[in-house]
C-alpha cells in the first residue's frame, strides 16, 4: 500500500479512532508494544502541555478551544515523525482537517464497538469524566454514537468489538492487518 505521501506501511503512523471508551488507549499501547512504535494519546498529550485535565479544559476554555488545540496537535503529530501509534480523542476525527491529515499520512483504524457492548460495559466506566456525556439522555448519547460512526467508517480498516473477547483480541487483529498490508506492499512491483 503506497499512499500519496510515499510512506510505506512500515513507517506510517497508526491512528486509532472510535467513540469515547472504545478502548483506543489500551489497544493502542498494546499495538505500539508489538510494533516497537512510540505511543501517543492525544488527550494525555494536551493535558501535559496545557497543565489541565480534559474536563478542566472544557470547563475553563470551552469545547471550541479544546477542539482547536486538539486539531493543531494532531496535524503536527501526523505531519512530523512517523512510526507512532496515535490514539485520538473520540471527537477529534469529526474535524475535516483531522480526517485529512490522518488519512493522508497514517493508517487509520476504527475500533468499531457495538452500541450494546458500549452501553453495558464501557459507558459505566467513563460516564462521570467525559464532558460530552454530561446532561445527556441515553437516547441522545445513542444518537451521537451513530452520527459519529458515519465519520469513523471513513478509515482504512475497522475492527468490530461486540464483547470482551473481541476487545482483548483487537491489538492482535490490528497487528495482523498491518502485516498483511506490509506483505501486499512488498509484493507490488
Ligand atoms: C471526547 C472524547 C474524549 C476527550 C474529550 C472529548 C469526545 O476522549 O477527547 O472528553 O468528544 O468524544 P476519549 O475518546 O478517549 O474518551
Amino acid at each position: 500500500m503506497k499512499e500519496p505521501d510515499g510512506l510505506s506501511c512500515q513507517e506510517r503512523n497508526l491512528v486509532l479512532i472510535g467513540f469515547m471508551g472504545a478502548g483506543k488507549t489500551t489497544v493502542g499501547k498494546q499495538v505500539a508494544g508489538r510494533l516497537g512504535f512510540d505511543f501517543v494519546d492525544t488527550d494525555r498529550e494536551l493535558e501535559k502541555v496545557l497543565h489541565m485535565s480534559v474536563p478542566q479544559i472544557f470547563a475553563r476554555k470551552g469545547e471550541a478551544w479544546f477542539r482547536r488545540q486538539e486539531r493543531n496537535l494532531i496535524v503536527r503529530l501526523c505531519a512530523g515523525e512517523q512510526r507512532k501509534v496515535l490514539s485520538l480523542g473520540g471527537g477529534a476525527y469529526l474535524q475535516k482537517e483531522v480526517r485529512r491529515v490522518c488519512l493522508e499520512h497514517g493508517l487509520v483504524v476504527f475500533l468499531d464497538v457495538s452500541w450494546e457492548y458500549w452501553k453495558k460495559e464501557r459507558y459505566p466506566r467513563i460516564r462521570d469524566n467525559r464532558p460530552v456525556l454530561q446532561n445527556k439522555t441515553m437516547e441522545e448519547i445513542k444518537g451521537l454514537f451513530f452520527e459519529r460512526r458515519r465519520q469513523y467508517v471513513l478509515s482504512h480498516a475497522s475492527i468490530a468489538i461486540t464483547n470482551r473477547k473481541d476487545a482483548e483480541q483487537a491489538a492482535g487483529r490490528i497487528a495482523a492487518f498491518l502485516r498483511r498490508a506490509r506483505e501486499s506492499e512488498k509484493a507490488k512491483p
